[in-house]
């Protein structure tokens, strides 16, 4: 959309599961950059609602109820107010952070779902779906795992794969298991109404192709979808708990959770808009953390259906086909409201070098850092920032974290504000010197400096987020060159009025951080502005010099940012080994019990074999296939082995391995496979060679 003829924004952070707390992952991939590039806008005082709430309906959240033997109503409140707060207090600025258990959005979405009805946007289909007999109930989404049919990952869920991101529906799983209560389900008749996507999909792809700026991980999703030809997907549910569907003969049935959420970023505008008309405080929008100071009257119509106003959608990857086709063919089907203009997807962050795992409890929870790091909020919006997973995968580790905070905030930020700061009281009891003459290192400088405000708005613009925080520490680089090259301690001595446009200079560079830092860490933004005694976040003064004007009181000043100690942070690393040794001991009691026995003979007949793996590639648009050539010392022949996700072929040229020689050969993927290689399974499903820890010669028997 063309900046100039842009009104006003409607930006939109993924409304969390309250199933859990978030942790740094949702930070780093959502909300942080959600935020920084709102308080953005903010500062260029652009017309902004920021927009979030608490996705409180679908199969997480009765799970997790189920499992702890509560209503899912306990599970929800209990989370709400865990994120809620926990937001709150990191400085996620939404203007309103919702709850799609509200009547608002109960009734938003239901009368959504009538609209499409009425027009006879749905088929209604009776379809079979998945029922647990022992639970005696339907089984969706997520009650059902299973092998995905796309890529082979085992542990697929009935509307999506992790693995290979494909969204499933559940009866398309190879080996269906309840996640209730572990039962093969049956399959039983239901009726359910469908939005058929494949209706809309030239309309997709026109307004999909229509935006070549979008990331190139959120393009490339888009078109594989596209490409691989959109199904009518069912948009209500055989649940209990949710959104119930507003029509006839539909007892017991909700609306599909990924229907009702979307619409959630639109109620919750709504109910933002509702507040503000009211002239009393009511004290209930505390419930929904609505944000007083950014209230503001008017239509919220005025966010989502005038042509004007810019819609913006921040998410993770996971999300990319709901908010990209699914959402939008949704919008199409309602009509008059906008499409986003752009839905800047993260992928994910990794903890640690491994996968965030909340089953696992391998994660760094918000609220349990707010507790422990009491305001060092800034030093983790900091560092996830700098490290956020903007194009592919990234790692949070707790050493990177310490190094990042002693060496870039402490040493490059932290520092120059101290010095600057500090010098002035000194030499000019906190008041601001008057500017004398210019010399062309000054004028470098200014000049320097003059340039970055446009620098980093391009970059936050396009949602280049760490980018744009590097070039505002550049900022602070510049400001401790400038210092280190004048020497106003040694030149104080000798000319005092050098020093006076030393420090003038050195000031308005604090004066430009304490603005163009404070979309990333408005925290330390705000104790800059009570040191310097001025402020406001106004991006429209940032590149000046003449922001601090000659005898202005500073305030007595502080440290921005401590050291981090060893100690610390090896606490964070223990807590996550405990989480780790934890798991091991309850995974250690998932040991599969033992098979039928069998008799001698039955064994006899397996031909096992030492043999050696002598070529590897990887099997062609296969995730997991290696074709292997294996030399048995009775032939060389071909194996396909379904090891790639855990082996590179160059490592295991050379590696002896057990082989079943007799086995019927097999075609997979269109390759005759002679054999097959014996691996140990872990609980967690990796896979290691069984092999014989000697060196014996292929073709060496094993029995
Ligand atoms: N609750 C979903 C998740 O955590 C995100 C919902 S985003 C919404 O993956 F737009 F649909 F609300
Ligand atoms: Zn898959």
């Amino acid at each position: 959309m063309d900046n100039s003829k842009i009104k006003r924004y409607t930006v939109t952070a993924a409304l969390p599961y309250t199933n859990g707390p978030v942790h740094i992952g949702h930070l780093a991939g959502v909300y942080l950059p959600a935020d920084t590039y709102v308080r953005y806008l903010r500062s260029n005082k652009r017309d902004v609602k920021f927009i979030c709430g608490s996705d409180e309906n679908g199969v997480p959240i009765t799970l997790k109820a189920k499992r702890e033997g509560v209503t899912p109503q306990v599970i929800v409140d209990r989370y709400h107010k865990i994120i809620g707060d926990s937001f709150r207090d990191f400085g996620v600025s939404f203007d309103i952070y919702h709850r799609t258990s509200s009547l608002m959005h109960h009734k938003t979405a239901s009368e959504f779902f009538e609209n499409l009805y009425e027009k006879g946007v749905f088929t209604e289909e009776v379809t079979e779906q998945y029922y647990d007999e022992k639970a005696q109930t339907f089984l969706a989404d997520r009650y059902i795992t299973g092998t995905c049919p796309k890529c082979g990952n085992e542990h697929a869920y009935g509307d999506q794969c992790e693995s290979c991101g494909s969204t499933l529906n559940a009866t398309d799983l190879i080996n269906p298991k309840s996640t209730l209560s572990g039962e093969k389900p049956v399959r039983k008749e239901t009726k359910n109404w469908f939005l058929p996507l494949d209706k809309y999909e030239d309309q997709l792809r026109t307004y999909i192709e229509s935006h070549k700026e979008w990331k190139p991980n959120v393009s490339g999703q888009c078109q594989s979808w596209l490409n691989a030809g959109l199904q009518p997907r069912a948009m209500t549910r055989d649940l209990d708990w949710g959104v119930k569907v507003p029509v006839k003969d539909a007892e017991g049935k909700v609306l599909y959770v990924w229907f009702d959420a979307p619409i959630g970023y639109i109620s919750a505008t709504k109910e933002l808009f509702e507040y503000a008309r009211l002239d009393v405080w009511n004290p209930k929008a505390e419930e929904y953390y609505i944000n007083k100071n950014t209230l503001t009257k008017g239509k919220w119509e005025d966010y989502w259906k005038d042509d004007e106003t810019k819609l913006v959608h921040f998410i993770g990857k996971d999300n990319i086909v709901f908010h990209c086709v699914i959402f939008p063919a949704m919008l199409m089907a309602h009509g008059g409201y906008n499409l986003a203009d752009n839905v800047p997807a993260n992928e994910f962050l990794n903890l640690e070098g491994e996968k965030i795992s909340t089953s696992k409890n391998w994660a760094v929870w918000l609220n349990e850092y707010l507790e422990e790091f009491k305001d060092k909020q800034d030093v983790l919006r900091y560092v996830l920032t700098a490290t956020a997973p903007e194009t592919k995968d990234n790692d949070f580790t707790w050493k990177d974290f310490q190094a990042r905070n002693n060496n870039e905030l402490v040493a490059i930020l932290g520092n120059f504000i101290n010095r600057v700061t500090v010098l002035t009281h000194k030499y000019f009891a906190g008041k601001v010197p008057m500017c004398m003459e210019i010399t062309p290192v000054d004028q470098a400088v200014i000049d320097e400096l003059a340039a970055y405000p446009a620098r980093i708005s391009a970059s936050i613009e396009n949602y280049r987020f760490r980018e744009a925080l590097m070039e505002v520490m550049n900022v602070a680089r510049l400001g401790n060159k400038y210092l280190a090259e004048t020497e106003p301690w040694k030149v104080i001595k000798t000319d005092e009025d050098r020093v006076r446009t030393i420090l003038n200079i050195s000031l308005q560079i604090a004066a430009n951080i304490e603005i163009l830092i404070e979309p990333f860490l408005p925290f330390t933004a705000d104790k800059l502005m009570k040191m310097l005694n001025y402020g406001g976040h106004q991006w429209e003064n940032a590149g000046q010099i003449n922001l601090l004007h000659r005898g202005h009181q500073l305030n007595e000043p502080h440290l921005l940012f401590e050291k981090i100690e060893d100690e610390e942070v090896q606490a964070q690393i223990d807590k996550l080994n405990k989480s780790k040794s934890d798991n091991l001991l309850s995974t250690a009691v998932e040991v599969a019990p033992a098979k039928e026995d069998i008799q001698f003979e039955q064994f006899g007949a397996i031909d096992i074999r030492v043999a050696t793996i002598i070529a590897a590639e990887k099997v062609e648009k296969t995730k997991k296939l290696l074709k292997l050539t294996v030399d048995t010392g009775i032939d060389q022949r071909t194996v396909v082995s379904g090891i790639a996700e855990f082996f590179k072929p160059e490592d295991i040229v050379g590696q002896q391995v057990s082989l079943v020689v007799n086995l019927a050969p097999r075609e997979i993927k269109g390759i005759l496979s002679q054999g097959m290689i014996l691996m140990s399974e872990n609980s967690e499903g990796k896979l290691t060679f069984v092999a014989p820890v000697a060196n014996h010669g292929n073709g060496s028997v094993i029995r």
